[in-house]
Formats: C-alpha cells, structure tokens, sequence
C-alpha cells in the first residue's frame, strides 16, 4: 500500500474517496475534527496541483441524517481556497462537463454517493470494479486516492471498486490512522481501556482481542450499565430501556468475558440520575441513569493518571446533559503522561466540546465502526483493496 508522499499529481485528475459524514443539527452538517481532517488531504492535493473530485457520503437511506453534500461543498469551499462546485450526479454529462473545466488546484464534489443503490451493496472489490458508476467515472480520472479510513470497515462500491481500473494510493488521513492504530494493537502492554458509548456489541471485539495484553478495562456508558444488570443490579428505568433499545445484544458475549476476565474489568460503582449521586445497588425505581457517578469517575481518573498507555473509546453517559462523568475522563486521559488514544465517532467530538486540544493525546482517531474493527484486529476492506 503506497501513500501519495513524492507522488506526482500536478495536472491529473484524481478521484478523492474521503469520508465528510458529519453530524447533522437543525438540518446543516456540523463540521467536526474529522472534517478539518480530511480539509488538510484535500488542501495537500491543491498544492500539488491536482484536479480533484472528492466522493463521499452522507447518513444511510431512511436515516434522518442522510442528505445531499450540497450544503457539505459550501462548507468546504469556506475551509479551501476556491470554490468548491457541486455535482449533482454520478455518470452523466454533468461530471464530464466538471472535470473538463478544472484548472490545476480546483476541487469538486460530488453528490451524495449512497443515493447509488449499488454503491451500498456489500461485494468484493471484483464484483464492484464492475458497477456502472464505476466503470463510467474511472475513465475521467488518472489517479484514485482511498482517504476515508472512518469508512475502510464497508466493502462499498467507492471504497474498493476503483482499486482494479486506476492508479491508486492512501491518503494521509488512512495512513497516519493506521500507523497509530498498530502501535497501540502492538504495544500497549499495561494500558488501560476505558469502553462506553451506546453499542456493547461494538465494543465485545476489541475488549476480546485486547483483554490479553491490557492491564484493565473500565466499562462506563451502556456497556457499563449492562454489565452492571449481569451482576444483578436493578437501575430503575435503565435495565429495561437497554433491553427495549436492543443494546443488550452483546449480553451473552459479556457475561462470558465477565467470567474469564472478572479482575480486570471495572464496573460504576454509582451512578448519576436525574435527582441524584445513587450506588449502583440503591438507584431509586423509576428513575433514569444518565452517567457514572462522582466516586467511579474518580476512581477512574486516578488509574488513568497511573497508566502507561490508555485507549479511550465512547463517553461514560448522556454527556449532551449529563457531562461530568466523560469530561472527567477526558481530562484524566489528556492530562496522563502515558501513550493516549481516543477514538470512535463521537469521543474525538468530544475534544473540543470539553475544551481540550487535539494536540493533548498522541492520537485522535476520527473513526467510529472502523476504529473499533481495527483495534480488534479485523480487516478493513478498503484497506485490504488498498494493498492487492
Ligand atoms: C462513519 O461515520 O463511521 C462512517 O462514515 C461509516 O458510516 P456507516 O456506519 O454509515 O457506514
């Protein structure tokens, strides 16, 4: 697998697979780190003089969060220099006519590509290297770059299917990801995991693959609540809402993990609720827990600051709310001397939210579903398209 470092690109037209899905409040993207990550790839190609067509999406088919990138190119074209034109198409005379009036240096995006059915098949890079879309826009271009490691996990028409018909490359983005990744998958020998967020599914891979080589795992968010139900514990309303919401799907997996690995997983030992601090065996029925409470965030912080390598993956509760807990965390996690990563789609949000500097952790990984498969040792499609 190449990176484009000593690439020459002036003058050729390169087809930019990156991943700008943002969060969308109130109708409009909200540009995240991941964003102005991927700004600073499409900026390196300006410079060398590309033409660049960046394909990406946005949200899933019959998600609220699944829009056009139109409103995505004005943001981009506030980032760059230029004005990024949008093309609302895939194979027509439009994206012809785009590239055919690209100076060296101009940026276009296209539109959103999941609206192609066939672009959100999960197929093997052959199969996709023979999607119309595919086919049509390779001949346009010189050079393909596969930027969006945030995307790698998905085998989409975009992410594998370019690989037979061009020249192609990493980019930045997935080549710093995956280095940083494989240091901590290699050398995080007594580090500390702290796992929370919504999915316990997600997070049962990586603790599997990980529970060897880390001294310990501290649970908080669902998984933590779950966890806390395997043992017993009534959490008022809670107990029953992640069984309605179907977060309760790695159960069984970590209930076993539970049982092999008792002494290194850590559990809240309170909570935080509506009306109060309560221990996890005295949450008032009725009520919601929204957080780990004052005592397991403490508790927490302190073997944080005592660990060499610490990999921090999903907020410790509803932290749009409730924030203390993961604020806590999260400035236990910048202020340790030890090797820190933070990763998953909404903790490298949280950087700035919580006022810390990205700069404060050895690395922010601006991925969520292909963090976690990486950390637990699965292959990424794109990736392994990449290297054949
Ligand atoms: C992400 O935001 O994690 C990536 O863009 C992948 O999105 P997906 O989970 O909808 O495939």
């Amino acid at each position: 697998m190449q990176g484009i470092t000593g690439v020459s690109l002036e003058a050729k037209n390169v087809l930019l697979r990156t991943d700008i899905n943002l969060p969308i409040e109130d109708g409009k993207p909200k540009p995240t780190v991941r964003f102005e990550r991927y700004m600073q790839t499409v900026k390196r190609l300006q410079k060398k003089g590309a033409r660049t067509m960046v394909v990406a999406h946005q949200g899933r088919p019959a998600r609220d969060d699944f829009t056009s990138l139109r409103q995505h190119a004005e943001l981009m074209s506030e980032e760059l220099d230029g004005e990024v034109s949008f093309v609302q198409g895939f194979f027509g005379s439009e994206v012809g006519d785009a590239i055919a009036s690209m100076e060296e240096g101009d940026v276009v995006l296209l539109e959103n590509v999941r609206m192609l059915s066939e672009e959100l098949q999960n197929m093997s890079p052959e199969r996709h290297a023979q999607d119309y879309f595919v086919e049509r826009l390779s001949s346009y271009f010189d050079v393909y770059i596969n930027d969006a490691f945030s995307a790698a996990h998905r085998s989409h028409g975009s992410l594998v299917g370019f690989n037979d018909h061009l020249e192609s490359y990493a980019g930045p983005v997935m080549e710093r990801e995956l280095q940083n990744g494989r240091k901590v998958r290699d050398r995080f020998d007594s580090g500390t995991l702290v796992l929370g967020g919504e999915k316990p599914s997600d997070i049962i891979g990586m603790m599997d693959e990980m529970i060897e080589n880390v001294d310990r795992i501290l649970l908080g968010g669902i998984p933590g609540e779950l966890a806390l139900s395997i043992k017993g514990n009534e959490l008022g309303e809670k107990s029953s809402w992640i069984t309605e919401k179907g977060f309760d799907s790695g159960r069984d997996d970590l209930e076993r993990m539970m049982e092999k690995h008792g002494d290194k997983i850590y559990l809240p030992e309170d909570v935080r609720t509506e009306t109060g601090n309560y221990r996890v065996s005295e949450v008032p029925e009725g009520e919601m827990t929204w957080d780990i409470g004052k005592e397991t965030a403490e508790k927490y912080r302190k073997i944080i600051e005592d660990s060499e390598a610490v990999v921090m993956k999903g907020p410790m509760g509803a932290f749009e709310n409730h924030e203390e807990g993961t604020r806590k965390i999260l400035d236990a996690v910048a202020d340790s001397g030890g090797y820190t990563v933070i990763g998953g789609g909404h903790t490298s949000s949280l950087v700035h939210r919580f006022d810390r500097e990205i700069d404060e952790f050895d690395h922010v990984s601006i991925a969520g579903g292909a963090f976690v498969r990486y950390m637990s040792g699965e292959k990424l499609a794109a990736v392994e398209a990449l290297k054949e």
